[in-house]
């Protein structure tokens, strides 16, 4: 009986939780529709990309243990996630890649596109 009642429980969370990964997915189709200004000319590093990682990365991701001992919050820091890949494999919830930032909703496809363009135009410093 215990096992009925396990397997029970156990559908309905799926079922549950496949019904509010759709929803999200529907929000962010939506916001996409959006005009995304922020991509146009160079993307500052300063400017652009700072107030964003320290708005949804850095209360993780410095200090002296951060979070899964990914350090945050220097240009040489990010430079190195953003080299290896895992910034953008990360917050844009790519496969092989642990979702970020934790526990929070994903970033707007303009905020993905701006990081995305910092680092397709070489990651520069400025
Ligand atoms: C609430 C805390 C929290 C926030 C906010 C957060 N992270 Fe993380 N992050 C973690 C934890 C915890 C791990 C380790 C997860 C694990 O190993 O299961 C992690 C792991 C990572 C990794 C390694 C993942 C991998 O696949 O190798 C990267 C890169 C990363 N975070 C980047 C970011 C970025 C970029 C942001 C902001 C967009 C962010 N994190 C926001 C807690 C956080």
């Amino acid at each position: 009986m215990k096992i009925i009642f396990s397997l029970i429980a156990f559908t309905l969370c799926l079922v549950f939780l496949d019904s509010c990964y759709y929803d999200k997915e529907q929000v962010l189709y939506h916001s996409g529709g959006a005009a995304c200004t922020d991509t146009a000319g160079t993307v500052s590093y300063a400017q652009k990309v700072v107030p964003m990682l320290q708005q949804f990365c850095y209360s993780c991701h410095t200090g002296s243990f951060p979070s899964g001992n990914i350090a945050m919050g220097t240009y040489a820091n990010d430079k190195v996630i953003a080299q290896n890949g895992k910034l953008y494999g990360t917050i844009s919830h790519s496969s092989g890649y642990i979702p970020m930032p934790q526990g929070m909703p994903q970033l707007s496809n303009c905020q993905i596109a701006v990081i995305k363009k910092w680092v397709d135009s070489g990651i520069p410093n400025n």
